[in-house]
């Protein structure tokens, strides 16, 4: 059998294992098999050996096409080389197709492919005590597509992940915890992921975990939200990575594709540029193109940090759902204006607006008393940005010359304060600009693949000193071709 074959037959082994898929199974296991374009992709990532034994690790191997497009390569480009292949699958109804997928490559391979297929949990049968798997350290390669799906605290995934010693809020970080595990000195692992995970608070700890562990050698980008999974449903932004386990950082390969059958256009940056050595938070970075490292440059070249101009950020304190009995849509004695996301206009806040949200917060209690902010001027930015805004961040000043008096932001704000009061108005008004300028958007995509702001994310950007940004905000600056003619006037952007 020709090796171009192979991806073939693994390609219909994929959509029977997707056809006889149970739709809560898939959902619970996170069942989204690779197409074969995109299992070529990941498989030309890690750099082969020319002779001796590879040794590869495919954990949640679901029917098989990331081994078989490794398999295809090993074959097509390294006539001297052996593949050994240990693939795990929990759902045992998934089996069969392995197993199909993994005897072809036996075969295509003539003796040189040895294909292990084993049923169960890699999360829970390689840690604790009694683990009736032994993985560690033991492989050259990972290649994987974890599945993904949120760990609850007491979940038994999550419990056992802590115990080995990592926190993993999502299966696939716990996957990926495991397999970096399971790499000997120098070896690689190469996955598919959302991008979540490379900023933000959430996956804090263990992105400190992976980072320790691996040196990343390759990241690739889906510029659209991804079409790659497009025949199972899934809409999120994916990246393909990968990284060598004990390895001194170096450079990094960034690459950047619409899509899986899209061309690449990549550069290499030096690992600094990734991941700064200054930053407690480790983001990592990606800036795709030569305009991405020249904002960046420029950002990073502001003067402040948040704490620097005595600015904090916070999320907005009422969670409507918790303060039902306090929600009014109509004016009542008492109430103050309470703003949401859908309230923000055009770098101001248009209050109240015909949007179907409760705008009036009528405190009854000292606890709703706390959820106040007294009469003020704020920066808000929105949360969540639409998936068709513009924009990632959202950035409005809140004045009290057109509502006075104390006032109340929803749970999807961030909101900008003084020690819980507010701000001048230049100041307030020229953070907004400052944030919503098109400078700020691209850095802001460099390191955040999602529509999410977090208030983590904000207080990493830098600013201009505060007599810059208040002469932004003396400026009544409104359309994108504003801001950006401002920015640019003031800080040689
Ligand atoms: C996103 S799919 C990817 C499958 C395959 N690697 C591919 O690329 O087509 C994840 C696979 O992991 C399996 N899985 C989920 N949880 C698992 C666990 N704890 N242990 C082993 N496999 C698991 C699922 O059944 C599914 O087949």
């Amino acid at each position: 059998m020709l090796a171009t074959d192979l991806l073939g037959i693994a390609e219909v082994e994929r959509v029977a294992a997707l056809g006889g898929l149970d739709a809560r199974t898939q959902s619970n296991l996170g069942q989204f098999f690779t197409p074969a374009a995109a299992a070529q992709l990941i498989a030309s990532l890690p750099s082969l050996p020319s002779t001796g034994t590879l040794r590869v690790l495919d954990p949640g191997a679901g029917s098989g096409m990331l081994t078989a497009a490794l398999v295809r390569r090993v074959l097509a480009e390294q006539p001297e080389l052996s593949v050994e292949i240990v693939a795990i699958e929990r759902d045992s109804a998934v089996l069969p197709h392995l197993q199909a997928t993994l005897a072809e490559c036996e075969r295509a391979g003539e003796g040189r492919v040895v294909a292990e297929s084993v049923e169960a949990d890699f999360i829970l049968d390689s840690t604790g005590l009694d683990a009736s798997l032994n993985l560690e350290a033991q492989f050259d390669l990972v290649i994987e597509n974890p599945p993904y799906g949120k760990l609850a605290v007491s979940s038994a995934h999550r419990t056992a992940m802590r115990a080995a010693g990592v926190d993993a809020p999502n299966l696939y970080a716990a996957f990926l915890a495991l397999s970096v595990a399971a790499l000997r000195p120098g070896g690689q692992v190469v996955a598919i992921t959302p991008r979540s995970f490379f900023n933000g608070p959430y996956f804090g700890a263990f992105r400190s975990h992976l980072l320790d562990s691996i040196a990343l050698d390759r990241v690739h980008v889906f510029d659209s939200r991804s079409t790659v999974f497009a025949d199972t449903g899934v809409l999120q932004e994916n990246v393909i990575f990968s990284g060598t386990r004990g390895a001194a950082p170096g450079v990094v390969e960034l690459s950047v594709s619409r899509d899986h059958t899209d061309d690449i256009a990549s550069r290499v940056v030096p690992y600094n540029d990734v991941v700064f050595p200054d930053d407690p938070n480790r983001f990592i970075r990606l800036a795709t193109d030569a305009d991405d490292t020249r904002v960046a440059e420029l950002v990073l070249a502001q003067p402040c940090r948040l704490t620097d101009i005595g600015v904090q950020v916070s999320t907005g304190r009422v969670v409507d759902f918790r303060s039902r009995h306090a929600l009014s849509g109509v004016e009542l004695p008492g109430a103050v204006p309470l703003i949401y996301p859908g309230n923000l206009r055009d770098g101001g806040v248009l209050w109240p607006r015909p949007i179907r949200k409760p705008q009036w917060f009528q405190p009854t209690s000292d606890k709703d008393r706390a959820m106040l902010l007294p009469e003020g001027w704020y920066t808000v930015v929105k949360r969540f940005s639409a998936k068709e805004e513009r924009r990632r961040i959202v950035a409005s000043a809140w004045s009290p010359n057109d509502n006075p008096g104390e006032v109340a932001f929803e749970n999807h704000l961030n909101v900008f304060h003084i020690g819980g009061r507010g701000l001048d108005e230049d100041l307030a008004r020229g953070i907004a600009v400052w944030l919503n300028s098109s400078v700020i958007d691209k850095f802001f995509r460099t390191f955040s693949g999602h529509t999410q702001v977090n208030a983590t994310d904000l207080r990493t950007l830098r600013f201009p000193s505060v007599e810059t940004l208040r002469c932004f905000g003396r400026n009544a600056v409104v359309s994108q071709v504003e801001v950006d003619s401002l920015v640019k006037e003031l800080i040689a952007a």
